[in-house]
């Protein structure tokens, strides 16, 4: 398989707490990340649109690989999330915008690590990581209309729903509403 090094970008690794970090994702992931996705395909295709697409780890290589060209091409980078050295899901800028200074963060968990703050508290490191070391300005999540745990992370966060798109994203056999949740980084000055 091709090495990140031939995508010439640097591993980054952010600690949490002594539990829990993330780590932009390696070629070794891709076997453990795409049984992770294979052992929560149901639970994550009520909300994921790529699951179905994820047929084998050759697929889960061509993701880790995307993920290499994004941060190659300044756009963001994705981590896996660790828990208790184990790989418990990921997140991910999505293409960040320079001119307007603004990203959006996407994310999933394995279904037997909900529950126990762990994606808030990526969350919170990622919006952190854009505002102090990417200088950007505005951070939005889109959740489903519905996803309540997702929705519940950028509330808990103390992010403001801003718009509501209809019929946003296809998932497999429908369409979903999306609320776009946002926070601008002089409301997180005050939070934190
Ligand atoms: C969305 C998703 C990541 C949310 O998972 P989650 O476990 O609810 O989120 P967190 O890891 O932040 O945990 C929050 C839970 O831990 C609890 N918790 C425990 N300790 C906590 C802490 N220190 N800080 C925050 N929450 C804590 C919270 O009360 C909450 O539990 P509750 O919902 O029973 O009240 C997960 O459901 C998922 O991946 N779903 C499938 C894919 C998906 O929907 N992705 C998002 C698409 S937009």
């Amino acid at each position: 398989m091709i090495s990140r090094r031939d995508w010439n970008v640097p591993e980054l690794r952010i600690d949490i707490d002594s539990d829990t970090y993330l780590r932009t994702l390696a070629e070794r992931d891709a076997l453990p990340l795409f049984a992770l996705t294979d052992q929560n395909r149901l639970y994550l295709r009520k909300w994921l649109p790529w699951v179905d697409a994820t047929q084998s780890v050759e697929d889960t290589v061509a993701f880790i690989q995307s993920t290499w060209t994004q941060h190659a091409n300044n756009e963001g980078f994705s981590c896996g999330v660790w828990y208790k050295h184990q790989l418990a899901g990921t997140i991910g800028y999505h293409s960040v915008n320079w001119s307007d200074r603004r990203v959006e963060i996407g994310y999933w968990l394995a279904a037997p690590f909900q529950g126990q703050g762990i994606m808030t508290r990526a969350c919170r490191a990622m919006v952190e990581y854009a505002f102090d070391t990417l200088q950007l300005r505005k951070i939005e999540i889109r959740c489903a209309v519905g996803n309540h745990r997702s929705c519940a992370i950028p509330q808990r966060l103390g992010f403001k729903p801003e718009r509501l798109i209809r019929q946003a994203e296809w998932l497999y056999d429908h369409f979903v509403d999306l609320t776009v949740y946002g926070m601008l980084v002089h409301e997180w000055r005050q939070l934190v």
